[in-house]
């Protein structure tokens, strides 16, 4: 009996886990992503001076700024709402997506309307961005949290617009895509040199099956020596909205920052928990080298470019 009862006890808890889980996804497996977060509020440092005045998700790459591949990619899977988290001295993003009339008139009167189209054609309608200010720049789990109360109580993206991905599939529509078969916290990740741990977020793996992994825990940029993995999280989320009570405990850490990683390292116990290598190229656009190649391969991406940058590349070799 005195054996037994722990037995009991510990079946009718795994039970208890077990009706939460099933609970946790039929929930998650009804509801399409239809809301993304793009966190835009931060300083852009590591460019000044080019981001004095113009924030870093304006910054071009061939002819189309930061935000718009950004907001493209979520358009292209599936996202209805657009929840930008500003700051101050980022204007040109809401004007970047609202219309120009003299812009258009102008064009207009030149017989340039085809231009005017292509301007209007990747543009959200009316009401589908909303825009809120983040205030101070306390880090990109403090940005996140600012969103709370537009994204409510549903599962959620999140785009870093200075992350580029070059890819046939679009980033997020694969995580959206894996998100479905395996519902839960989802990230973006990639295999960084061993060098490079801590310049990113690091997940410890549970359990690897090449392109999906299941995670255990995360850390903020660990050095080397205490990495877990090499296996970095880019920016591409989809997170299920029980990370916003852990934000709103705005503890910090790496940096002093309070950190999207350490909110979804609290919740791997209760909340199934993936990384997936994507197929495509993330470009480091934060950081200047990182922004030159992306320019460079997106040029060469391009059929109007290829070869004048081919011959161009070749010239400096
Ligand atoms: P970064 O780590 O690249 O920081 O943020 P940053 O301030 O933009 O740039 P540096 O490091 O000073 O050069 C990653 C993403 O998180 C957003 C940034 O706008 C960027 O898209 N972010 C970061 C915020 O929205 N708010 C913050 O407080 C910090």
């Amino acid at each position: 009996m005195l054996k037994r009862l722990p037995l009991a006890r510990s079946r009718s808890k795994n039970e208890g886990s077990l009706k939460k889980l099933k609970r946790f996804l039929s929930k998650s497996m009804a509801q399409k992503i239809r809301k993304a977060v793009f966190p835009v509020g931060g300083l852009g440092t590591r460019f000044l001076p080019a981001t004095k005045a113009l924030p870093k998700e304006m910054l071009p790459v061939v002819d189309k700024p930061l935000i718009q591949y950004a907001v493209e990619e979520a358009a292209a899977a599936g996202i209805e709402e657009f929840v930008f988290v500003t700051g101050r001295g980022k204007q040109a993003i809401e004007d970047h997506f609202d219309i120009s009339y003299e812009l258009d008139q102008t064009l207009g009167a030149r017989g340039r309307v085809d231009l005017v189209d292509t301007l209007r054609s990747w543009m959200p309608d009316p009401g589908q961005i909303t825009y809120t200010r983040q205030m101070d720049p306390l880090g990109l789990g403090h940005a996140v949290w600012c969103a709370r109360k537009y994204i409510d109580d549903e599962p959620f993206a999140v785009l870093l617009a200075d992350d580029l991905v070059l890819a046939d599939k679009p980033c997020l529509q694969q995580l959206i895509e894996s998100y479905h078969t395996k519902p839960g916290n989802i990230v973006a990740a990639m295999d960084v040199l061993p060098e490079h741990t801590d310049r990113y977020g690091i997940l410890d793996i549970e359990e690897d099956k090449g392109q999906l992994v299941s995670v255990k825990g995360l850390v903020e940029k660990p050095l080397r020596r205490n990495a877990p993995s090499n296996l970095a999280i880019i920016g591409r989320y989809i997170l299920m909205p029980e990370v916003f009570e852990h934000l709103s405990k705005k503890n910090t850490g790496a940096g002093g920052e309070i950190q999207l990683t350490d909110a979804l390292a609290k919740m791997v116990n209760s909340t199934p928990f993936y990384g997936l290598r994507f197929d495509g190229r993330r470009f480091d656009c934060g950081d200047k080298v990182g922004f030159l190649e992306a320019n460079l391969a997106f040029a060469l991406d391009r059929d109007d470019m290829k070869k004048a940058v081919e011959r161009l590349v070749k010239s400096y070799t």
